[in-house]
């Protein structure tokens, strides 16, 4: 399968001389919603800006669409929409002008039917006519949505689109992006909230100190670094683990009530039978039981190992 974005080889040396891309390559699939998730700092926003021609990358290539962003940079720049993580627009402007204009900075023809389908579907339609610093900061982040969206990108950056967005947004947000992706766009987002890229996210990139240290479907990610818990009551309280069952990683609570065991619910042979067998010939009686599985965000603490 063709990738729609092809960067290799990336790397960025600002002109302080700090080195915040040291050779990324990341292939994106047409039409996958791809989460990009990094400590900050790690260099995700740099990495995007590179890709949409905002930054110049030291070295390295990235092809959109088929496009060189440096040689065909035009033609690069117009399959992409981006909405970046800081609000750059004009406060004086109407929303209607704003998206109007970006419309038009990319050489499209002018289609008020698009523009007005963009705004309704971010629920902007009865704000046309508002001045951009009227809005509230949940609107103006929508604003910058609906400019990206303005010349009918293929291809959609959304860096920290629902930072300081209230849940309900948040979720309009999600069913937005599920509808842009239903309509053929391939979609990159970054966020800090783990639990969107879980909810979203096709696959799942982890960038560090300028590396992508992984790139992984993210049912394949969470299947194979992810680690289930069997949490166990007990009918009585023990006042201390049967040597049996700590030689087999079994633990014990402060009060004695529940027994916690972490298996690989990848592996052939979990060992919850043997486990609650020992447990019948121990005559240790069980009140309740359940099971946890780590989430993406224990994952991705782990992975990244806490702040970088
Ligand atoms: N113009 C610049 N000049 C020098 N260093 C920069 C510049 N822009 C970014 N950096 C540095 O490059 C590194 C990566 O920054 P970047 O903004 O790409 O991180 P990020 O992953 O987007 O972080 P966040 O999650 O905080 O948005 C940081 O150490 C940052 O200080
Ligand atoms: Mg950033």
């Amino acid at each position: 399968m063709q990738s729609i974005i092809a960067a290799d080889g990336v790397t960025k040396t600002y002109a302080n001389g700090f080195q915040a891309l040291k050779g990324v390559d990341l292939h994106i699939r047409p039409g996958e919603i791809f989460a990009l998730l990094g400590p900050n700092g790690a260099g995700k926003t740099t990495l995007i800006s590179i890709i949409c021609g905002i930054v110049n990358a030291t070295s390295g290539t990235v092809l959109a669409d088929g496009h060189d962003i440096s040689r065909d940079y035009r033609a690069a720049r117009s399959t992409i929409g981006l909405v970046p993580q800081e609000l750059s627009t004009d406060l004086w402007e109407t929303v209607w002008s704003t998206v109007k204009f970006s419309r038009g900075l990319f050489g499209k023809a002018p289609n008020p039917a698009h523009l007005e389908k963009v705004l309704r579907s971010l629920s902007l339609w009865d704000k046309k006519d508002t001045k951009i610093m009227a809005l509230s900061g949940g609107m103006k982040r929508r604003v910058m949505i609906a400019k990206a969206l303005s010349h009918e990108p293929r291809i959609l950056f959304l860096d920290e689109p629902t930072a300081g967005v209230d849940v309900e947004l948040r979720r309009d947000m999600w069913e937005m992006v599920r509808g842009l992706r239903a309509s053929g766009v391939t979609i990159i987002l970054t966020t800090h909230y783990i639990e969107e890229a879980e909810e979203m996210a096709d696959r799942i990139g982890v960038i560090r100190g300028g590396e992508i240290i992984l790139v992984e479907d993210k049912a394949v990610l969470m299947r194979k670094l992810g680690k289930k818990r069997l949490s166990l009551q007990l009918q009585q309280p023990l006042t201390a683990l049967p040597a049996d069952l700590a030689d087999n990683g079994v633990t014990l609570s402060e009060d004695g009530e529940t027994l916690t065991y972490t298996f690989d619910a990848q592996g052939e042979d979990t060992g919850i039978a043997g486990l609650l067998r020992r447990l019948e010939a121990g005559g240790i009686d069980i009140k309740d039981m359940q099971t946890h599985q780590s989430s993406l965000e224990e994952i991705f603490v782990e992975l990244v190992g806490g702040r970088a």
